[in-house]
């Protein structure tokens, strides 16, 4: 992507659905036999795409309207998932729970690690141990099997992994009895799992205390819900318009989901009304303060957001620090930044920022899909001409960033 960067930007933007819900949500029609999910206000991304792929492998006709999708299963699934899909999208371990819950049987290569960390799926595997599943790993691949069905049971997450609270609900909706999960997630896009699961006939009550009781069913009926928006996407572009001096509204999501980032804007002295779905950032001639940050799981601060942070704080006035203690190593973008005209000093995991006056156009890489939310806003920001290249991790995440962009006055192109 080449940006020609300081354009303040003006105007509306409609946030897409959740990617981070839609993969999970997707994976729910693993539960079913002859019955349909429809999902509404799926966004159009590579990673959704991947995940649509993945269940059509495993048997799944998926018919896709737009934003809707549904997604009809066959009496019987396929329980191989291929490496080539898994390997693509971390997120692909998802399909395990439910289908070892369904079939009695799965076998998925292991994920790998990704470039912001090692990120293993240990805590998946304990939990549907716990449950009943015999697991095996050979060859890089695991396979998981249950003598008749899985067993409800109490469960206590040693940390409350997004990825392990999803596949234990997903599993725990067909086995026999009643599941307890603590030290669950508490991510929005919890919420949105549970309330497709309800949809589909699977009783589920999320406990303020940070714990979901589950009652495992028979079978799974049809059912229909709604992806949430995308709260990720959204604090992009409210740091993009943060960042331009710009006078932007940001529709269509959940002021809410965003407490953390906006708590740490209006700290910084960012100018900013909160509406009812809407965040409207107003245009200010002052730079921000400096602010710190540390990432945790929600409702702190987003790991998602840290580095499209990093960016707005690149150019505050004075030292901020921004330390990541979800995953390990999540600072590849800041020699990137450090191309434009940041300062910024990684010291184990803490980021320390040192804001400059003003970034200048560079030729950067997107290491992984937020580092490259981050060097497009830090672009649209600078002076002169940024190109932001390896964009395929940027389509993973961000439905038409570019048109969007476009659609609020940033001076963005597509060159190949
Ligand atoms: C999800 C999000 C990702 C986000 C992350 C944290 C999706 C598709 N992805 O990823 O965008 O950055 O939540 O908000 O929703 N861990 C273990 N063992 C496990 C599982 C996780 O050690 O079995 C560790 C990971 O290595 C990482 C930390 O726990 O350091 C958080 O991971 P987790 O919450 O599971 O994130 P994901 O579900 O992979």
């Amino acid at each position: 992507m080449k940006i020609r960067g300081g354009i303040p930007l003006k105007g509306t933007i409609k946030t897409q659905g959740a990617k981070n819900a839609a993969l999970p949500v997707m994976a729910v029609c693993l539960l079913l036999r002859g019955e349909t999910l429809t999902l509404d206000n799926v966004p159009d991304l590579y990673d959704i795409n991947t995940m649509k792929e993945l269940l059509e492998t495993l048997g799944i006709d998926v018919e896709v309207t737009g934003s809707t999708m549904d997604f009809h299963a066959p009496e019987e699934l396929k329980w191989e998932a291929p490496d080539n899909l898994v390997r693509k999208m971390r997120a692909s371990s998802l399909v395990l729970g439910p289908l070892l819950a369904n079939c009695g049987k799965v076998s998925l290569p292991l994920p790998g690690g990704c470039s912001i960390g090692s990120r293993p799926i240990d805590l998946h595997l304990k939990g549907l141990k716990q449950m009943g599943a015999e697991i095996e790993i050979q060859n890089g691949v695991v396979h998981a099997s249950v003598k008749g069905k899985l067993r409800g049971r109490r469960i206590y997450l040693d940390f409350p992994s997004v990825g392990a609270t999803e596949n234990l609900m997903m599993a725990a909706s067909l086995a026999q009895g009643e599941t307890i999960i603590e030290n669950i997630a508490r991510e929005p896009e919890i919420d949105n799992l549970a309330a497709v699961l309800r949809c589909v006939g699977v009783p589920v009550e999320l406990e303020g205390t940070g714990g979901v009781r589950i009652q495992g069913i028979e079978k799974a009926h049809s059912g229909h819900e709604r992806v949430i928006p995308d709260r990720i996407e959204a604090c992009t572009y409210i740091l993009a318009a943060v960042m331009t001096n710009g006078h932007v509204k940001v529709e269509d999501l959940v002021p809410s989901h965003i407490d953390a980032i906006l708590a740490k804007l209006e700290e910084s002295g960012a100018k900013f009304a909160v509406h009812q779905n809407t965040v409207e950032i107003f245009p200010s001639k002052k730079k921000l303060h400096p602010v710190s940050v540390k990432t945790m799981p929600y409702p702190g601060f987003p790991t998602d957001s840290q580095p499209q942070m990093a960016a707005a704080l690149s150019i505050a006035r004075g030292v901020s620090t921004i330390e990541e203690s979800v995953f390990q190593a999540r600072f590849l973008y800041a020699q990137e930044l450090n191309r434009m005209g940041a300062d910024i000093q990684i010291s184990r995991d803490v980021a320390i920022i040192r804001g400059v006056e003003k970034l200048q156009g560079a030729s950067v890489k997107a290491s992984d899909l937020r580092a490259g939310a981050a060097l497009i806003i830090a672009g649209l920001a600078a002076e002169g001409e940024t190109t932001v290249d390896d964009m395929v991790h940027v389509w993973r995440g961000y439905e038409a960033i570019d048109k969007k962009l476009r659609s609020i006055g940033a001076d963005v192109e597509l060159v190949s």
